[in-house]
């Protein structure tokens, strides 16, 4: 498939636990069939269905309305389209804070509803005997420290976080307790780079950065900004690794202006017409029909 035939053996929760201090971990976010088929091919080694689906996919202002069966349905399509790639749910707001009871039943879920092989949460200490509970049942945990984007109104906004000595001290201590808790792996996100490789330094489980510089085990990006598929601004740490928005907005109005003067379709995407009822004659309507790119 797109390009790939090798077949990669499936990377697990501890094969990602194994990778601290050694190979670079690349995550990206994926929503849905096709964007998990390309990152498969491209040798992405964990897609996280995050909440973050609900501003890119969705359009909200925030990830909180996002539910427990929003996720677990881009879940089950995400998962159709991979092979060896570790599949990642997040669980969404108000779904795991409110006891240990609750987040082991709704981490249940993702994994039985959702095709997920582990589940990702975000907080620290506050939560440490909620991903204590949810991993002695089996289900191996991401952690997430730094800004926090479900507690987007507590912190003021999509800011960094870490930034005084105390603060930095606090974002340490929340990933020391996830770590004593069991999670395979930290996500951090928008914290000063050195905060990050100190934690990276103290914490025994891979780090996975997101905005918090080069000296973390491993990145994670939102797939459809490392695609550069929005027409706004990207933030800061987001680099564009291609500019598919711009491609998708140029081919539309190809289309548009194909349609509109007639040129589009042609005779290459034509049926071959019944010979009584046309005088065309061209080879083009003769190529076979190949039925898997028949939708
Ligand atoms: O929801 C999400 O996509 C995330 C990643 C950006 C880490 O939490």
């Amino acid at each position: 498939m797109y390009g790939t035939t090798e077949r990669r053996r499936k990377i697990s929760a501890p094969d990602l636990r194994d990778r601290k201090g050694g190979e670079r971990i690349a995550m990206v976010t994926a929503y849905d069939y096709t964007m998990a088929r390309l990152a498969e091919a491209g040798g992405i080694d964990a897609v996280l269905v995050g909440d973050s689906l609900g501003m890119v996919f969705q359009g909200r202002e925030t990830t909180l309305p996002v539910t427990l069966e929003d996720i677990c349905y881009h879940g089950r399509a995400v998962a159709a389209g991979l092979d060896a790639t570790h599949l990642i749910g997040d669980l969404p707001f108000m779904t795991y804070q409110v006891s240990s009871a609750q987040a082991l039943e709704s981490a249940g879920r993702l994994m039985k509803e959702g095709c997920f092989e582990s589940v990702k949460l975000e907080g620290g200490l506050e939560f440490a005997d909620h991903v204590y509970r949810i991993v002695k049942a089996g289900i191996p945990v991401l952690g997430h420290v730094g800004l926090l984007p479900q507690s987007v109104h507590a912190m003021g906004g999509f800011k960094v976080q870490g930034r005084t000595a105390d603060a930095a001290d606090k974002i340490l201590a929340d990933a020391r307790a996830l770590e004593q808790a069991g999670v395979y792996a930290i996500v951090i996100e928008a914290v000063p780079p050195d905060v990050a490789a100190r934690i990276t330094r103290e914490v025994s489980v891979p780090t996975i950065g997101i905005g918090a510089g080069v000296g973390c085990d491993g990145q994670i990006l939102v797939s459809t900004d490392l695609l550069g598929m929005g027409l706004g601004k990207s933030p800061k740490f987001a680099k564009r690794f291609a500019e598919l928005g711009q491609a998708a907005v140029d081919a539309f109005a190809t289309y548009v202006s194909e349609v509109r003067d007639g040129s589009f379709p042609g005779a290459e995407q034509s049926y071959k017409p019944n010979a009584s009822q046309s005088d065309v004659t061209t080879t083009a309507f003769d190529a076979p029909l190949a039925l898997d790119h028949w939708h």
